[in-house]
């Protein structure tokens, strides 16, 4: 995979979501919630896909390497899920995508973002640690599948002079 890059989630993109959900999620989200999730006005859904924004698509739908859900409510910026095809790891997919959802949550006036991480998922954690989140505290049994604790992950100073530079400056080059 040489480029890739990131657009809104759109309906017909549903079906490959919910094929990746499945293939890599233990919990993974359902058509009802994805269709919900599309007309909700807080909820804001990335896609990756190969290839670049003004190249020509000749596959519809596009092909998805990965996507991100994040929901914005009043001054927090919380996300909701966040994956990347195995065959299109550790390329800078997913680390594009919470980039990107950073720069809109700053222009929507968010002061933090927050999420739950599975206290297994280390590459989950090494991933946002990149972009300076912090353990803020830990929810017992969060998981149902396994009963498994969640971490609580937050970063905030989100409005704060320098932050949005910062975060340009971990862009990679185009
Ligand atoms: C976690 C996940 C989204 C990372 O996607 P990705 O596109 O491979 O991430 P990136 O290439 O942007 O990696 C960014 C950084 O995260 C860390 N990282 C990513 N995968 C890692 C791994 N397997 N082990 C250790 N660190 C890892 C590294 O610091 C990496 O930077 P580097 O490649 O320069 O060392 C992906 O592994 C995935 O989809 N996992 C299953 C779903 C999941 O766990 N989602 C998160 C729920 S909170």
């Amino acid at each position: 995979m040489s480029e890739f890059y990131l657009r809104p989630l759109t309906r017909p993109d549903l079906p490959a979501v919910l094929e990746m959900e499945r293939a890599i999620l233990d919990e993974p989200i359902t058509m009802v919630t994805m269709e919900r999730e599309l007309e909700n006005p807080l909820a804001l859904y990335l896609v990756a896909c190969p290839g670049s924004a003004d190249g020509l698509v000749l596959d519809s739908p596009e092909p998805i390497l990965g996507y991100l859900g994040v929901w914005f409510i009043v001054d927090e910026a919380h996300i909701i899920s966040v994956a990347v095809w195995p065959e299109a790891r550790r390329q800078g997919v997913a680390s594009a995508l919470v980039l990107a959802a950073l720069l809109v949550a700053i222009d929507r006036h968010a002061t933090m973002m927050t999420l739950e991480v599975r206290a297994s998922n280390v590459a989950a954690q090494a991933l946002y640690a990149k972009f300076g989140f912090r353990k803020l505290g830990v929810r017992r049994g969060y998981y149902p599948d396994n009963h498994e604790d969640a971490w609580l992950l937050t970063v905030d100073g989100l409005g704060e002079q320098g932050f949005r530079e910062r975060l340009e400056a971990q862009a990679p080059a185009s």
